[in-house]
């Protein structure tokens, strides 16, 4: 309580302010304060450094909410905003040690937690999809359903996302799908797989951060197939390789060169390279394609030359360079 000391000096000050004798310390000037608290004087001057006291708080307060106080009356640069705090999920266990995705387990995860809405081939058409809904969970409805009472409509049914759906999947990297998997979606029927759901989804059986990342590895690879993946291998591997390298980590035969100007890329991370796992968890397909289609620096641009279904193509095959799947012929 940082008023207490304050409070307690305006006390000090109406019981002593007119002491009619200078006290001479113990118990008689004791007496005496009180006594000269008694005086009719006093309350008004006690209120008066009481309202003192007050606006001074009130400044201070105010002053403190203020975005910045200079003190040194030192000049501060208000054009750029502050770095933002972004926290980056990496692809480690609960220990904190990497791992490698693994779609060929994560089918097994898949089948056991996922299917039940997503269906077995993730169209979204499980056994359980037609009779979700969505969880109208608020401050509000949560405080109102203490007391019993429900303010709500029914609910409003809750479709699971289709896989295959790219116009819906081209805009979520995989890591925003592990953090849906994570938490929930919050008011949809999509239930949260790790530790804690977060506020306005609903919780399922926990699963391991390995268990979560393996069904989504599977979940990316749902959307291709055998045939479209080894297109794209041979597609890649005529076009791209030179500088991606045939393992998609930036050692093609003109590696050295892209390493020699491009400072990531002689570091082994970044753009580019597709086997910088928490790098590219963070890129979504569609922020791949119009990297490939508009090029970048030493990346050439290949819009008009690569068909729709090629582009699709490359782009689920550049994310198998971080998880383990089936081989690609
Ligand atoms: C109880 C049904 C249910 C279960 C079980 C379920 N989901 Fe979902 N899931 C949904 C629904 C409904 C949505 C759509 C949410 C929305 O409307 O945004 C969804 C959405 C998602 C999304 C977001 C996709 C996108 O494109 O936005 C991912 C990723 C996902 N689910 C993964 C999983 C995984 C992995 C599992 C198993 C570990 C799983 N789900 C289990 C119902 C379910
Ligand atoms: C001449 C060398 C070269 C060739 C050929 C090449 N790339 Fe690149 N690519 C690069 C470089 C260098 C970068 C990094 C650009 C940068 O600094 O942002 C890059 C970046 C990318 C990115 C962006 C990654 C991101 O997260 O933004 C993708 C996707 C990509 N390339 C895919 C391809 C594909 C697919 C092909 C073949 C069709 C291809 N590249 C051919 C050199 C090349």
């Amino acid at each position: 309580m940082r008023f207490a000391p304050v409070k307690e000096r305006s006390r000090m000050l109406r019981r002593c302010t007119r002491p009619a004798v200078p006290p001479r310390g113990g118990a008689e000037a004791a007496a005496r304060c009180r006594h000269a608290s008694a005086s009719p004087v006093a309350p008004a001057r006690a209120r008066a450094a009481l309202a003192c006291v007050l606006v001074l708080a009130a400044a201070l307060a105010t002053a403190g909410c203020q975005p910045s106080v200079s003190v040194t009356g030192a000049l501060v640069d208000r054009r750029l905003p502050p770095p933002q705090q972004v926290e980056i999920q990496l692809v480690t266990d609960e220990d904190n040690r990497p791992i490698t995705p693994d779609a060929i387990k994560g089918k097994q995860v898949f089948d056991a937690n996922c299917a039940v809405c997503h269906g077995t081939t993730g169209r979204g058409n499980g056994p359980m999809a037609p009779t979700l809904v969505a969880p109208q969970k608020d401050v509000l409805t949560v405080f109102m359903a203490l007391f019993g009472i429900q303010i709500h409509e029914p609910p409003l049914p809750s479709h699971p996302a289709d896989f295959h759906n790219r116009d819906l999947e081209n805009v979520i990297s995989p890591a925003e799908m592990y953090q849906t998997v994570t938490e929930g979606r919050p008011h949809t029927a999509m239930p949260a797989f790790g530790p804690q759901a977060s506020f306005g989804a609903n919780k399922a059986q926990t699963l391991t951060n390995a268990d979560r990342w393996d069904a989504n590895a599977y979940e990316l690879s749902l959307r291709a197939t055998p045939q479209s993946l080894s297109a794209a291998k041979a597609l890649y591997n005529q076009q791209c390789a030179v500088c991606h390298g045939v393992n998609g980590d930036g050692k093609g035969p003109r590696g050295p060169e892209m390493a020699a100007r491009v400072w990531s890329w002689s570091r082994g991370e970044g753009p580019g390279i597709f086997t910088d796992i928490n790098y590219i968890v963070q890129r979504n397909p569609s922020e791949l394609m119009n990297a490939i289609l508009d090029g970048h620096g030493l990346m050439p641009g290949y819009r008009g030359k690569l068909s729709p279904e090629q582009l699709n193509g490359l782009v689920d095959y550049i994310y198998t360079f971080f998880y383990k799947h089936p081989p690609i012929r």
